[in-house]
This record gives C-alpha cells, sequence and structure tokens, in this order.
C-alpha cells in the first residue's frame, strides 16, 4: 500500500491544483484524522493522514476511495508531498520503473454495468482471476467472446490490465468487485462459461465461500441454456460442499471430474500438482431460460441535513436490524456546513464500507455507487432514520 512517513505538511489553501492533481478540500476529526480529497484524469480519492505516537504523519490513500491502480494513488500521493513539501522519513510511493499513468480502457466500474453495458454476444465469466493466466489463455483462443473478469485483488488486476495492453488483448473488462454482488447486474440467459478456479477455500468460514446456494441460483439465471458454471479446486472440502449445494437444485445436470488436465495451468495449480494434490472439477450445466429482471439500482438521499446538528452529536456507534447493521465509525469536519462520515453496512458477511458527504445540507454516498441489494436497502433506511432522529 503506497504511503510516505513526515515530520510536517505545509497547510494547503483549497481548492488547488499541483501538476495533474486537484485537491478540492480536506477535513479533520476529533481523533486527529486527516482526509484530503484529491482528483486525478476525472479519479476521485481521499488521501488519509493519521497522527502517530512518536509525533509523525503517516500519509496514504484511504482504503474506501482507493484506484484499482495503484499507479494513480502514487501520482497523487506524490503530488500531495511535493505541494505540501513535506520531508519523507519513510516512503515507498516512487515507484522503480514509473509507468505513464492512465486509466486503462479495459477496467470498467460497477457503473458502467449498472448504466452502460451493452450485451452484444456471448460472454464469459471469470471470477477471482488471480495472476490471469487462463483468462489471458481463453481470452486470447476466444477473441468473439467478450470475457469480463472478477477479482478484488488490486495487484492481480494491475497485472491483468498490463498483459492486456502489452498483448494487445481487447475482450476483456476487468472489475474489481465482489463476485458475489456482481451477477445481479448481467441481464439473464447471456453468458455462456462462469469459471471459477480454486476460489479461497475457507475450509473454517464456509459462508465467506463465492459458492453458495444464492450464488448457483443467479449463476444460473444468468447463464443462457447449456451454458456452465465451472468450479475448479483442490480443497475436497470445498467440492463437496459445492455439489451438496448443487444437489439441492430441483432440477441439475452436473458433472464431476478428477485431475483433468487443462490446456493452462495457473500459479495455484502447478503449486498442488507439484505437492501431488487431487484437483476436483465440479460443471453444472444450465437446462432453463430465466426470467429477465430488471438492474438493481444505487441508493441515493432525498433529504436535507444540518451538518452542524450531525457533528454536535456525532459518536461512533454500532446498529444492528435483522441480519445487517450499519456502524458509524469516524465524522471528518470540512467547515461549518459540510463534512465526512465514515462507516460500514449491509449484510454481515457482505458489508459495504464507504463515506457519506454532507455538503451545503445535501447528503450523498461516496463512492456513489452503493448497490440496492436488500440488506443494503435495510441499512440504508436505519441510516436515514438515524438523520431523521438528529435533525427533525
Ligand atoms: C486462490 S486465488 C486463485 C487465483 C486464480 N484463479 C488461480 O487459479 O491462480 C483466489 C482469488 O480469488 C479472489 N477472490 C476472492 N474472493 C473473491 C470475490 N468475492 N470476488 C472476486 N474475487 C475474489 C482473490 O483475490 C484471489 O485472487
Amino acid at each position: 500500500m503506497p504511503n510516505f512517513h513526515t515530520q510536517t505538511l505545509k497547510p494547503l489553501s483549497y481548492p488547488c491544483t499541483y501538476k495533474e492533481t486537484t485537491f478540492s478540500y480536506e477535513a479533520h476529526s476529533k481523533r486527529g484524522n486527516k482526509l484530503v480529497m484529491a482528483s486525478m484524469q476525472g479519479e476521485h480519492l481521499l488521501i488519509r493522514i493519521h497522527q502517530k505516537e512518536d509525533g509523525n504523519l503517516l500519509v496514504k490513500g484511504d482504503k474506501v476511495t482507493r484506484p484499482t491502480q495503484a499507479s494513480f494513488l502514487q501520482k497523487v500521493l506524490i503530488d500531495f508531498r511535493d505541494v505540501s513539501e513535506a520531508k519523507e522519513i519513510y516512503s515507498n510511493i516512487e515507484p522503480k520503473n514509473f509507468l505513464e499513468v492512465k486509466h486503462s480502457p479495459y477496467l470498467k466500474e460497477i457503473d458502467f454495468f449498472a448504466n452502460h453495458f451493452d450485451v452484444k454476444g456471448e460472454i464469459w465469466i471469470e471470477i477471482g482471476f488471480g495472476s490471469g493466466r487462463h483468462l489471458l489463455h481463453q481470452a486470447k483462443k476466444n477473441p468473439h467472446i467478450q470475457f469480463i473478469g472478477l477479482e478484488i485483488h488490486k495487484p492481480s488486476i494491475e497485472q491483468v490490465l498490463k498483459q492486456c495492453e502489452l498483448q494487445s488483448i481487447e475482450n476483456i473488462l476487468v472489475v474489481d468487485y465482489d463476485a458475489r454482488l456482481f451477477m445481479e447486474f448481467l441481464p439473464s440467459n447471456v453468458v455462456g462459461r462462469i469459471f471459477v478456479h480454486f476460489p479461497v477455500p475457507w475450509d473454517k468460514k464456509p459462508h465467506r465461500r463465492v459458492f453458495s446456494a444464492a450464488f448457483i441460483e443467479e449463476a444460473l439465471r444468468v447463464l443462457h441454456v447449456k451454458g456452465t458454471l465451472e468450479l475448479r479446486t483442490d480443497s475436497p472440502l470445498y467440492f463437496e460442499f459445492t455439489f451438496a449445494q448443487m444437489m439441492q437444485l430441483s432440477r441439475a445436470d452436473v458433472h464431476v471430474k478428477k485431475n483433468a488436465e487443462l490446456e493452462i495451468t495457473s500459479k495455484y495449480e502447478d503449486r498442488w500438482r507439484k505437492m501431488e494434490k487431487d484437483i476436483y472439477d465440479v460443471i453444472l450445466t444450465n437446462e432453463v431460460a430465466s426470467e429477465p429482471i430488471s438492474k438493481p439500482d444505487t441508493l441515493h438521499f432525498d433529504m436535507d441535513v444540518d451538518f452542524r446538528k450531525i457533528r454536535d452529536t456525532f459518536k461512533d456507534e454500532l446498529l444492528r436490524g435483522e441480519g445487517f447493521f450499519v456502524h458509524f465509525e469516524e465524522l471528518f469536519e470540512i467547515d461549518e456546513q459540510s463534512g465526512l462520515i465514515r462507516l460500514s453496512f449491509g449484510a454481515n458477511e457482505r458489508n459495504e464500507k464507504c463515506y457519506i458527504a454532507i455538503q451545503k445540507g445535501q447528503v450523498s454516498y461516496l463512492p456513489d455507487a452503493i448497490l440496492a441489494t436488500k440488506s443494503n436497502r435495510a441499512a440504508h433506511t436505519l441510516i436515514k432514520e438515524w438523520f431523521h432522529g438528529i435533525c427533525d
């Protein structure tokens, strides 16, 4: 994670632009933490400044708004260091080979799938592509197929984006999003294959696995007739769990293979093969066409609030509903009328971390694409009640 340590930072007068980065405002919390809103090439991110016990300042990107391409964050932090005339005590923000910073056309925000994705032909999906060996191989071999690669590990995403560019592979869209939520954005009956190769086994916490009854149902909905959901794993427990889930379906065409060879092996597979571990494939073929669905909305506020009232009553607070929670973590003040609340909310196993921005009475989420899943909607209602309780 790019960051630097410094003793001092020269105060900035906002807004200001330095080289490629614009700094719009800063916000302070009672705990002594500070946020600075920065933007570069249309990407907005928060810089977090943390007062350490030894008196030094730790400056890094805030996790909630961290861009997928680490090079963006590095560049913004370098501009911030230079405009604030910081003398680094420690730093890892100056990469050895600083590549030109630009958005990859293959990297898509979830907003793209919510509002602009146009299905033109067959789609194949790979979930948790890791080093991307399998995804890149399949995309090169099947140039007429549109691939969607889902991953939550940012260095893996960056690596695959680089390979797409170097090898001129144009039929992959990469998304930094939890695969368990992503399917909701796709229309029914449009996907030919879904690969899930060597997912994290979570043998002690099976509820964290990508596979669940709900996930399989959603996968079947997006698959067209004869489309396949393909698990490849070295974990006998994962294999048994998935097979049992598929057997719960009222109708299922499931094929199982042991130690089948694929054209391409991933880094994980190479490691397990060296250790002579067994490898299991479970392939579920969809047999029925699904009903169309409407895309999930994103959550918004349609209310005005008085920031001063929020600021005066705010405390670190955890509220629970049935199967969901809202944790108001920290409040940051920009000025008398504006500030940010850092919070996490949603279902216990799939929570969102975000900010709520209050600027001149207007309330919005930051980042703004919070998906209206059932638990998120319930949490959103609780958040609105919390605002009303303070401001009405
Ligand atoms: C064990 S690695 C396997 C990577 C690759 N498929 C391979 O075979 O080498 C599992 C990958 O899944 C990703 N992952 C875990 N949970 C995920 C989720 N909910 N959505 C998308 N990707 C996920 C992890 O970041 C990790 O890169």
